[in-house]
């Protein structure tokens, strides 16, 4: 993959992939705006130092799913505000993806001038990595730079596809987001302490398998405990517990109890050792702290408990290096925040290096004001995942540098 260093952007047309995918909220008048402009930011060093040399810059993003029809809660207008207040430039929404009125306004493009195309869901092709939307893409501009480490897990038109028609190269936000991941896949400096939590151990655990080969913990926090716990024999009461995910638990513990084929162990399975419970999914339900794992009938398992949460920071204060994806219980209501806020905080004052790995994890973090206090946090959700589990990123693939010069 090149680098941006590599490209020749003054006075040219770079069409640069983004991930602004974000969150919208309305405002007290009822217009739609950005309520969390984490991946905008996290675009703007890729986006000033093209403007700083010179390029003039054509935008493209997705929001939401809105597969191949026009739907204007899912227009890129609020984001387009949001773009001109960060960057203070000239940014003008495109009326659409492709089409004539869209190359006349690229063509009138100035040096250091943003166009923002409309969200590229809003063409059939996008999703089916169309050639024919991927080269009316490629010629609104004369090289593309992919910067959306967000959705380079998907081989779509305006990130695989149009890699393939234009000298190419990765922005700075795709670039870091990689080699971070990489560096604590590949060489983490020891000891590495993976947390992973969330509902379901069936959407984790090809993430789970992956850390008990490389990490040296494995902490398991969230709903997804449960199905452990019921295959340590324990009573899970109303807890989430499929029995897909009781059938992966069972697996993964089998395998962290096991010898690997070289004769090392896998990594050391952190599961709690105390709950809180309530009656029901709520934040006025009745709620307590179980001290022991068998959760009675009628109640549900909706954090970890104090005496777990101390030992999960504790195993998080010795790391070289820390992982964390998922959140610990539903932190969202306050009785049941405590577990998250506690790992939260140990991952924010950790000596070793600190990833956090997107999705629910990074809104927790900012719900607790401690998102600055990581040293990376990721902007992908799914992609981030399918490269801790060793996946290849069709976008990021497709940077063969190479690229067809028209
Ligand atoms: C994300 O939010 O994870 C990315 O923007 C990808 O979105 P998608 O899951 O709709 O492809």
């Amino acid at each position: 993959m090149r680098s941006i260093d590599d490209l020749d952007v003054g006075g040219r047309r770079v069409l640069v992939r983004v991930d602004f995918n974000v969150p919208l909220g309305e405002d007290a008048q009822g217009r739609l705006r950005v309520a969390d402009d984490t991946r905008i930011r996290a675009a703007l060093p890729t986006i000033e130092e093209l403007r700083g040399r010179g390029a003039r810059l054509v935008l493209v993003s997705h929001l939401g799913r809105p597969h191949g029809r026009r739907e204007e809660r899912l227009s890129l207008a609020p984001v387009a505000d949001t773009l001109r207040e960060l960057t203070g430039a000239r940014v003008t929404l495109a009326p659409a993806v492709v089409g004539e009125q869209v190359r006349a306004l690229a063509e009138q493009l100035r040096d250091g001038e943003i166009l923002l195309l409309e969200n590229v869901r809003f063409e059939a092709g996008e999703e089916r990595n169309d050639p024919e939307l991927a080269r009316a893409l490629a010629e609104l501009a004369d090289v593309y730079v992919d910067d959306a480490f967000g959705a380079a897990h998907r081989a779509h038109a305006s990130n695989e596809g149009i890699a393939h028609l234009l000298p190419n190269a990765g922005g700075r936000l795709l670039e870091r987001e990689v080699s971070t991941l990489n560096g604590i896949l590949e060489n983490p400096a020891p000891p590495l302490v993976a947390i992973v939590g969330g509902a379901k151990v069936a959407d984790k655990i090809a993430v789970i398998d992956r850390f008990l080969e490389l990490a040296d913990v494995l902490i398991i926090g969230g709903a997804m405990c449960f199905p452990f716990l019921a295959a340590q024999g324990h009573a899970v009461g109303d807890s989430l517990c499929s029995g897909e995910d009781s059938e992966h638990a069972r697996r993964a513990l089998a395998k962290a109890a096991g010898r690997r084929e070289d004769g090392g162990g896998y990594a050391r399975l952190e599961l709690p050792v105390d709950l809180v419970i309530g009656e029901r999914l709520a934040g006025d339900a009745e709620h307590r702290v179980l001290d022991g794992l068998d959760v009675p009938d009628g109640w549900m398992g909706l954090d970890i408990g104090p005496a777990t949460a101390e030992r999960y920071s504790r195993e998080i204060a010795r790391a070289g290096t820390v992982f964390w994806n998922g959140p610990m219980g539903a932190f969202e209501l306050a009785p049941f925040a405590q577990g998250t806020l506690a790992v939260a905080e140990a991952v924010a004052q950790a000596k070793g290096l600190t990833v956090v790995g997107g999705g629910d994890s990074a809104a927790a973090l900012a719900r607790f004001g401690l998102d600055g206090d990581v040293d990376h946090l990721s902007t992908g959700g799914g992609a981030t995942l399918e490269l801790v589990e060793g996946h290849q990123l069709p976008g990021v693939q497709a940077l063969d540098g190479a690229g067809v010069a028209r």
